[in-house]
C-alpha cells in the first residue's frame, strides 16, 4: 500500500497537558517525539481550566500532602486506587515549582509566593477545617499552563503534526501498538505513523452531553481508539457533572467562584448548601453539589420562570475581587448572560464536564489489561491525562485534581518511555492488515448517496445522553438510554458525507468524532445500567446507598461483546497506611 510514511521513538496523540507534559520529558532526553494534534496545540482543551491546579504547599493555611490524600481519596467515593493517590498528592509540590520555573505566571500572595485558594472537598488534618490548596494563575490558571509547557516543547524540539487528527491505532499479532494512522485535515490525506511507544493523550468525551463545559473537540477520540483495539474502558459510570454550568448554555464558571466566597441561593433567597452539608457548604465535593442544586430545582425551590436554576451569588465579592481573582468568569458572564455579576446573581445548573474513567493504566502510565492472573501492560501504549483511568479520582475528581493530574501522569508516562524505548530499541515489523483495517476506517466516508446527517445523530446522542444517564438515574431510565443509544449505532451504518473534498474537509473528521462517541455513550450507559449503588457521581434513586460489600470494584467495559467485567480497587497506598471507606460527610 503506498501511503506517507514517518518514523518516531514516540507518538503522543493529543497536545493538551498531559501529552506535552510528557512530551517534554522525552524531547528533553532526546528522544524523536512526534505530537499530534487534531487543533493547533495551544487550543487544546486544557486551555479553559479555569481555577487551579492542587499542591499542598501550604502558603495560605497549614497543608500537607498527606490530607491531600486523604482528602482525594474521600472525595473519589473511596474508588480510588490509593498507590495512585499517595504518587500524585506526594508529587503535587514539586510539579507546581517546576511549573513556575517553566514560566507558569501564578497569582501571588504579597509575601511573593504562589496564591492558594479554597477549593471543594479540602480540609485540613483529615476532614477538619477547609484547606486552601489549589494554586492559582487567576481564574485562567489552564490557559497559563498549556502555553508555557508548549513554550517548553518547541525550545526541546519536540516535532509537532498540528491539525492532524488519529484514526486508529496500529497494533501487530503479538500485541504490540506500532504507532497510528492519522489524517492531514489541512489535505485530507492519511499519513502513517509508526512509533516504538504511542501515548494516548487525547482529554475527554464532554461532548457527549448536550449541556457541557468542554471544548467541541472534547470526543473521547482515544477512547473510542482504545476501544477499537480490544482495550476496555474502565469506570465509565463515573461522568462528573459541575456544579455551576451557566443555566442551559453549559459554560463553566470556576468552584474557584466559591472558593473566593461566592454562594448558591434558591428561590426564597435561602443558602441551601447549609442544609445539605452543613460544614462545607458551598464547598463540598462536587457530586454533593451537583445533586444537591438539582434536587432543589426538581422540589420546586428553582428560580427563573421556569425554576430550572439556582443563582451563584457574587456581587458582594466587590469589583476588586472579581477583576482580580475572577476576570475571566466575569467575562463569560457578562458576554453570554449580559449580567453584570457584581450587581447581579447568576443563574447555575450542573453541565456535564469531567470524564472520571477512561482507558484503565497504572501509574507509570502503561496501559493494563485483564488477564486471568491480575492484569498485564499492553507493549508500547500509554495513556495519560483526562482520557486515562489510573485511577486517582474514582467515582468524583476533586476540582483542582485535573491539572495536576496531568502533569504528574504526563511526566510519570515520559519516564516509564524512557525505560521503555533503552529495552526497545528498534521499531517493529509493521503489521500491514491493521494498517488496512485503520484505511477502512477512513474511506468508509468516501461512499456517497443518500442517508443521514452526522449533525443530526450527534445532536441525538447528546440529548439521548442528557436525557437518560444524568445527575440522577434509575434503573427504567437507564435501559431505555442502553437502548437508544443502540438504535443511534444502528443508524450510523446509513450516515452518509454530503461533502466528499479533500481540503479542510470537516465533515469528514466530525463523522469520525461521532463514531467515537457513540462507542464512548454504549459503554457509559452499560456501565451505569450495571452498577446497581450509590457512589460519587453515579446517583442510583433506586439504589441511593454505597454498597462496599458488592460494588468496591471498577468496572472495565469492552466494545466486543458489550462484556463487563471487574477489577479489584487498591486500597493500600504505597507507604502509608490505607483510608479505609467510610461514610462521606461533609
Ligand atoms: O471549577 C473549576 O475551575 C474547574 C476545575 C477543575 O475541574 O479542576
Amino acid at each position: 500500500m503506498s501511503l506517507a510514511r514517518r518514523k518516531f521513538d514516540v507518538l503522543a496523540i493529543g497536545a493538551g497537558g498531559g501529552g506535552l507534559r510528557s512530551a517534554l520529558q522525552l524531547s528533553r532526553e532526546e528522544a524523536n517525539v512526534a505530537v499530534v494534534s487534531k487543533v493547533f496545540p495551544t487550543r487544546s482543551h486544557t486551555v479553559a481550566a479555569q481555577g487551579g491546579i492542587n499542591a499542598a504547599l501550604a502558603n495560605v493555611l497549614p497543608d500537607n500532602w498527606h490530607w491531600h490524600m486523604y482528602d482525594t481519596v474521600k472525595g473519589s467515593d473511596y474508588l480510588g486506587d490509593q498507590d495512585a493517590i499517595e504518587y500524585m498528592c506526594r508529587a503535587a509540590s514539586h510539579l507546581v515549582y517546576e511549573l513556575e520555573h517553566y514560566g507558569v505566571p501564578f497569582s501571588r500572595l504579597d509575601n511573593g509566593k504562589i496564591y492558594q485558594r479554597p477549593f471543594g472537598g479540602q480540609s485540613q488534618n483529615f476532614g477538619g477545617d477547609q484547606a486552601a490548596r489549589t494554586c492559582a494563575a487567576a481564574d485562567r490558571t489552564g490557559h497559563a499552563m498549556l502555553h508555557s509547557l508548549y513554550q517548553q516543547n518547541i525550545r526541546a524540539k519536540t516535532h509537532f503534526f498540528d491539525e492532524y487528527f488519529a484514526v486508529d491505532l496500529i497494533k501487530d499479532q503479538d500485541g504490540f501498538i506500532l504507532g497510528a494512522l492519522v489524517v492531514e485535515i489541512e489535505s485530507g490525506e492519511p499519513l502513517l505513523i509508526e512509533a516504538k511507544t504511542t501515548l494516548l493523550a487525547t482529554g475527554g468525551a464532554g461532548q457527549l452531553f448536550r449541556t457541557n463545559t468542554n471544548a467541541r473537540i472534547n470526543t473521547g477520540d482515544g477512547l473510542g481508539m482504545a476501544l477499537r483495539a480490544g482495550i476496555p474502558l474502565q469506570d465509565m459510570e463515573f461522568f462528573q457533572f459541575h456544579p455551576t454550568g451557566i443555566a442551559g448554555k453549559g459554560m463553566l464558571i470556576t468552584e474557584g467562584a466559591r472558593g473566593e466566597g461566592g454562594y448558591l441561593l434558591n428561590k426564597d433567597g435561602e443558602r441551601f448548601m447549609e442544609r445539605y452539608a452543613p460544614h462545607a457548604k458551598d464547598l463540598a465535593s462536587r457530586d454533593v453539589v451537583s445533586r444537591a442544586i438539582a434536587t432543589e430545582v426538581r422540589e420546586g425551590r428553582g428560580c427563573g420562570p421556569e425554576g430550572d436554576y439556582v443563582l451563584l451569588k457574587l456581587d458582594h465579592l466587590g469589583q476588586e475581587v472579581l477583576n482580580k481573582r475572577l476576570p475571566g468568569i466575569s467575562d463569560t458572564i457578562q458576554t453570554f448572560l449580559h449580567i453584570d455579576p457584581a450587581k447581579e446573581p447568576v443563574p447555575v445548573f450542573p453541565t456535564a464536564h469531567y470524564t472520571m474513567g477512561g482507558i484503565p493504566t497504572n501509574r507509570h502510565g502503561r496501559v493494563v489489561v485483564p488477564v486471568e492472573q491480575g492484569e498485564e501492560e499492553i507493549p508500547g501504549l500509554y495513556a495519560a491525562g483526562e482520557c486515562a483511568c489510573v485511577s486517582v479520582h474514582g467515582a468524583n475528581r476533586l476540582g483542582g485534581n485535573s491539572l495536576l493530574d496531568i502533569v504528574v501522569f504526563g511526566r510519570a508516562a515520559g519516564n516509564d518511555i524512557i525505560d521503555y524505548l533503552k529495552k526497545n530499541r528498534y521499531h517493529r515489523q509493521l503489521d500491514n492488515s491493521s494498517v488496512e483495517q485503520a484505511m477502512a476506517r477512513l474511506t468508509r466516508w468516501d461512499q456517497k448517496g443518500d442517508g443521514e446527517r452526522v449533525a443530526d445523530l450527534r445532536y441525538e446522542l447528546q440529548a439521548t445522553m442528557e436525557k437518560y444517564c444524568g445527575v440522577f438515574r434509575t434503573k427504567e431510565v437507564l435501559q431505555e438510554g442502553v437502548e437508544k443509544v443502540l438504535q443511534l449505532e444502528k443508524r450510523m451504518a446509513d450516515v452518509r458525507l454530503h461533502d466528499h473534498s479533500r481540503v479542510f474537509n470537516t465533515a469528514r473528521i466530525e463523522a469520525m468524532e461521532l463514531e467515537n462517541l457513540m462507542d464512548i455513550a454504549l459503554a457509559t450507559v452499560v456501565s451505569a445500567l450495571a452498577r446497581e449503588e450509590s457512589r460519587g457521581a453515579h446517583s442510583r434513586i433506586d439504589f441511593p446507598q454505597r454498597d462496599d460489600v458488592h460494588w468496591l470494584k471498577h468496572s472495565l467495559f469492552f466494545k466486543e461483546g458489550r462484556r463487563l467485567e471487574y477489577k479489584p480497587v487498591t486500597l493500600k497506598p504505597l507507604s502509608v497506611e490505607s483510608f479505609p471507606p467510610k461514610e462521606r460527610v461533609y
